[in-house]
């Protein structure tokens, strides 16, 4: 990986498994781990096919996947991606980086870009992440992303990368369970659709 996440540059030694042990513990509790998941199976037909871009230990993938729809999950850390495939067989599980991703899989509905995974990418590869994401992303799909707009990434910055990937901008929520956005909020879950071919 020539340009490094921040999800390793800007975190701890033993992070990675930490994060699995949080979710897992979280997990056994019976903690809700699913909302973005319901969010964006409401949003597409049955028999999806849906990208988990930058999916951790996932947790989203999976109830998507219980729900029927065919579920491929990447992510940059190995240690997540084993901790997947452990706890949630189904879906393909593959260690890849979002910024030059290049899947040999036939277009996804949707991509959920869920748990602030536009703050951990690597600084610089915001537009790269979304280049990569409309490529894999049929015409007339969406991409949906939730992240904190206090942190690395500015909205404004976000919203030119959107831009200049030629992705348009459909709506955008405060929280994944659609209260309105408004300037003063501090995370944003915004609709982004992949043109459609004329
Ligand atoms: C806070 S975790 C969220 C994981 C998961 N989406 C969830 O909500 O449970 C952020 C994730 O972004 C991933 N990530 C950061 N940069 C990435 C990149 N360039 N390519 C793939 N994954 C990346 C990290 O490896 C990490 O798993």
């Amino acid at each position: 990986m020539t340009d490094v996440p921040r999800w390793f540059t800007a975190t701890k030694d033993g992070h990675s498994q930490g994060y699995v042990d949080r979710f897992r513990q979280l997990a056994d509790e019976g903690a809700d781990l699913a909302g973005e998941a319901r969010l964006i199976d409401a949003l597409i037909p049955p028999r999806s096919r849906v990208l988990d871009a930058g999916c951790g230990p996932g947790r989203l993938g999976a109830v998507l996947h219980a729900r029927g729809h065919t579920v491929v999950g990447v992510d940059a850390d190995p240690v997540l991606i084993e901790a997947a495939q452990d706890d949630h067989p189904g879906p393909r599980w593959i260690v890849g980086d979002l910024s030059s991703l290049a899947l040999d899989e036939e277009p996804f509905d949707i991509a959920v870009v869920a748990g602030n995974v536009m703050v951990f990418v690597a600084p610089g590869t915001e537009r790269r992440v979304l280049e990569s994401l409309r490529r894999h992303v049929r015409p007339g799909g969406r991409i949906i992303l939730g992240f904190a707009t206090d942190r690395e990434l500015s909205l404004a910055a976000f919203d030119a990368d959107v831009e200049a990937a030629g992705l348009e901008l459909e709506q955008r929520f405060a929280t994944w369970d659609l209260v309105p956005f408004s300037p003063d909020a501090d995370f944003a879950v915004t609709f982004l659709r992949v043109p459609d071919v004329l």
